[in-house]
């Protein structure tokens, strides 16, 4: 059952109000709806067709009469109306308490609380639940005073107040319309902390931030967050809240990251809550950009939503480079664009290359859900960044300003966002919407020619695209030109001087531009801050890696530089491991590596980043034939010649930045911390006792859980006692808490000693597992299937372990199900006995009886692979 963008009609009937009121029993709730429906189209009266599943009906009325006459089947209640404008009077139960799929309204450890996006609202009450249908909603919510002292709902509460027998109650008015999907109730028994922020026109917005009992002080850094993200949208995107007040609840049962409803996010748990010894740097890192990213949606996706489904990239596209922005804007602007390329590369290149790819704008799904992809969000980003690349900042901003004045309450296209930009900047960007319809990572390959006598330099560009259909791409390429001592030159063409830096557009399938006035061949440093999405083809010789690695001025190339040098080397070693010869590792790789580590014009945040190996998925990507394992081992033999050719640099940098001060969260400490833990992780490849007991001490002794955690996984990669010890310390540490648990689970799991499918069946008997709780889902199984080596393991058994819990989870979450499906996705890229083990496995998924359209789609499209 497809669902095609092209079959989009209006909708017939509008709902500019919807009232509510919501009644929690202690065996069910109870909604009742009074919607105000209007006919939206000047022909004859269509039916009146209202979405609901998994409701049990009760009764159906216009306001004031008595019966009606309806059609009811398990997805929709239909109407004839009798008139052009009406009210409806609905009453239905649900029953929150067993809905573990954790769509509409459901429970969360004590809590009720809601996830209506995409179409969980029609899990609550009937009604027209589509982005396109938006409407003013006032919520009355009904409870027991002890049980649920918080009642929430969108907006503001306009009334509260003592029910007989315990109860309570409370009603929210929502002034700005949106559709059903950004709709949020939340009750339960929660501790509240709050904070308040003045607006640029002086307004003050009360901001609270709910958590459950216990968890009071670890809501200061989301607080922070928030009222950074305030400020920078106002400072960057002239844009202010619009309520009086903004509120987050965090809770532990949430199947993604968390929601965006108006003036009343939902969040996942550990992406909201962080105290020093709870959550590490990098979490620390991921909610600041999380709670940006849902307040930034007020106005991308909030104010101007989605028509529907098929434009979310509109939404997250634009919210994501948004949230990246404000992230390299308050950090390092390179370090967070090496990490968002690397993100990218690693999940949504791999999504590109394999059965689920689709446009950042699909043309059709099964099940919207599987859509939120990184697809969708990363390179749906990275089109809204080359737009920015292309146009400048200014126009940019005039562009968004556009955006607001056209579209502004209403519900649009991606279509109408180009324009925007188009009418701001001036530009035509017909074919470069072809980024929105096309699928598949194109490549781009260049030459390069030098020519003595004239002085020129011309390169070649020219696009392969992914598939046959496919239309040449519009791009921006951002590059400079480095002399033989690293310096930048003057870019010169057709006698025009470009400075040293300049953006070149892509329009056709093969272009050249010739630099002139060069006396000697340049180093061309291409792609600068991954202007375009693409995978870069050009052969450029290990010296000049080496020097584009020391010199090149800017970071992201220089970063990229190290990492092709190193993938080169790999690539060289995992040949010499097939033909069974000892595998040498290149001087020249090791100097170059070496050389930057000491290097004085490179932070220590970069140098993290840059003194690491390639991740094993950027790896396996471009092997001719996948394989994890062997790849896997030329990792190691890199890393560990690493280690060794910088075995006392490692060692007395470890100590140079192992102070134990008070921890603070800021981008140089943080800096400061992954250097030093990076080389702890190097220390650790050596085999020696004394770098164990390094580890073992900094366990021991952290003052916070980045350093704790690091060295936990730096004693991952040995077999000793230490190991273990620190293993069952953490576990009794933490057994009880819902959030820190989950990193001993994703630890062990994935790491690349003593993983295996007999240790996650050992896992999933621990009492801190629960199957039922898409965090720990996503920690154990998720990252053992993330873990190639163990996943792809040769006997098959990753596989079945994987299709089983599939099927497991199918039963009661498909979207969690559908998620873990995604795992085998090399599906396409496997031979001989392994592809057969994956295909027993996924065939057996699909055998299932109630498979769910989510595992459906995913798995009947790799199996087509
Ligand atoms: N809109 C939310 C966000 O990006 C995510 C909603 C995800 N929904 C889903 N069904 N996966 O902030
Ligand atoms: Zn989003």
């Amino acid at each position: 059952n497809t669902i095609y963008l092209k079959d989009y009609q209006e909708p017939d009937y509008l709902i500019p109000k919807t009232q509510l009121t919501v009644e929690i029993f202690d065996d069910c709730a109870r909604v009742s709806s009074r919607l105000s429906i209007k006919k939206n189209h000047s022909g004859e009266r269509r039916e009146l067709k209202l979405n609901g599943e998994n409701l049990s009906f009760i009764s159906v009325k216009y306001v004031g009469e008595e019966s009606i006459a309806y059609d009811l089947c398990d997805k929709y209640l239909t109407i004839v109306p009798k008139s052009d404008d009406f009210i409806l009077e609905i009453v239905n139960e649900i029953d929150p308490k067993n809905n573990k799929a954790l769509e509409g309204l459901y429970q969360s450890g004590d809590i009720y609380c809601t996830q209506n996006e995409p179409e969980g609202f029609r899990k609550i009450c009937y009604y027209l639940d589509r982005s396109d249908v938006m409407s003013s909603f006032t919520t009355r919510i009904e409870a027991d005073k002890v049980d649920f002292p918080r009642l929430l709902s969108n907006g503001n509460l306009i009334d509260s107040g003592e029910m007989t027998g315990d109860r309570h109650y409370a009603v929210w008015e929502d002034p700005f319309p949106k559709p059903c999907y950004l709709f949020a109730l939340v009750a339960g028994d929660l501790a509240k902390v709050d904070d308040n922020f003045t607006t640029k026109s002086g307004r003050e917005i009360a901001l609270e931030i709910f958590v459950d009992h216990g968890n009071e002080d670890r809501c200061e850094h989301a607080l922070e967050s928030l009222k950074k993200s305030m400020k920078w949208d106002e400072d960057r995107f002239d844009l202010e809240y619009d309520l009086d007040l903004y509120m987050i609840v965090a809770v532990d049962a949430f199947n993604m990251g968390a929601m965006e409803n108006k003036g009343l996010n939902i969040f996942n748990s550990t992406c909201a809550l962080a105290n020093p010894d709870t959550a590490t740097d990098a979490n620390f890192f991921r909610i600041e950009s999380i709670i940006a990213h849902e307040y930034f949606h007020n106005w991308t996706g909030n104010r101007v939503t989605c028509r529907d489904w098929f434009q979310l990239t509109l939404k997250e596209g634009l919210t994501v480079f948004r949230d990246q922005e404000f992230s390299a804007d308050l950090n390092s602007r390179a370090v967070c664009r090496i990490e968002d390329v690397r993100a990218l590369r690693d999940s949504q290149f791999v999504e590109d290359a394999g059965p689920n790819a689709h446009p950042i704008k699909p043309a059709s799904y099964m099940e919207i859900n599987n859509f939120y992809t990184p697809t969708v969000y990363e390179k749906g980003a990275e089109v809204i960044r080359m737009i920015h690349t292309m146009i400048g900042e200014s126009n940019f901003q005039l562009g968004m300003k556009k955006y607001f004045d056209l579209f502004d309450g209403k519900a649009v296209t991606t279509e109408d966002f180009v324009h925007s930009m188009e009418v701001a900047s001036g530009r035509d960007f017909k074919q470069f919407k072809r980024w929105y319809s096309q699928s598949g990572t194109p490549t781009v390959q260049v030459t390069s020619k030098f020519d003595e006598g004239a002085d020129t330099f011309t390169l070649t560009f020219t696009q392969k695209l992914k598939n046959k259909s496919d239309q040449v791409y519009h791009l921006p390429v951002k590059l400079g030109l480095l002399d033989s001592n690293g310096e930048e030159l003057e870019l010169i063409m057709q006698g025009k001087s470009f400075g040293t830096e300049t953006v070149l557009e892509l329009h056709t399938d093969s272009q050249s531009f010739v630099f002139e006035g060069l006396k000697e061949k340049p180093v061309p440093s291409l792609f600068r801050a991954f202007s375009a999405p693409i995978i870069l083809e050009m052969e450029t010789k290990r010296e000049d890696l080496a020097f584009l690695l020391s010199y090149d001025s800017d970071s992201f190339n220089r970063y990229e530089a190290g990492q092709r040098l190193a993938k080169l080397e790999i690539e060289s070693l995992c040949e010499a491991l097939r033909d069974n010869k000892v595998p040498q590792v290149d001087h020249l790789v090791l100097d170059a590596f070496s050389k930057l580590l000491r290097s004085a014009n490179a932070d220590e945040a970069f140098k993290a980043l840059a003194f690491a190996v390639p991740s094993l998925v950027s790896i396996t990507e471009q092997q001719k034939e996948f394989s994890p394992v062997i790849a896997q081992k030329a990792r190691e033999i890199l890393s560990h010649a690493l280690a060794e050719a910088n075995e006392d640099y490692l060692a007395e940098h470890f100590n140079r930045y192992n102070a134990k001060e008070n921890y603070v969260f800021n981008a140089e400490n943080m800096g400061l911390r992954s250097f030093k833990n990076m080389c702890l992780h190097y220390l650790l490849k050596l085999p020696k006792a004394d770098y164990i007991s390094l580890a073992q001490d900094q366990y021991d002794t952290a003052n916070n859980l980045t350093d704790r955690f690091a060295a936990l996984q730096a004693l991952l990669q040995t077999q000793s006692t230490a190991r273990d010890e620190a293993l069952e310390h953490f576990y009794d540490l933490w057994k009880d808490d819902a959030i820190v648990i989950n990193k001993w689970f994703a630890a062990q799991a994935g790491a690349p000693v003593g993983s295996s499918d007999q240790l996650i069946k050992k896992l999933e008997n621990v009492e801190a597992f629960d199957i039922q709780n898409p965090n720990k889902v996503r920690c154990l199984y998720g990252a053992f299937a993330a873990n190639l080596p163990q996943f792809h393991k040769e006997d098959g058994s990753g596989y079945h372990l994987i299709a089983d819990k599939i099927i497991e989870l199918n039963s009661f979450n498909p979207q969690i199900a559908a998620g873990l499906s995604k795992a085998f996705k090399k599906f396409g890229a496997l031979k001989g006995q392994q592809k057969d083990f994956m295909k027993k496995a996924l065939e057996k998924i699909i055998a299932v009886d109630d498979l769910s359209p989510d595992v459906y789609e995913i798995v009947s499209k790799t199996l087509k692979a």
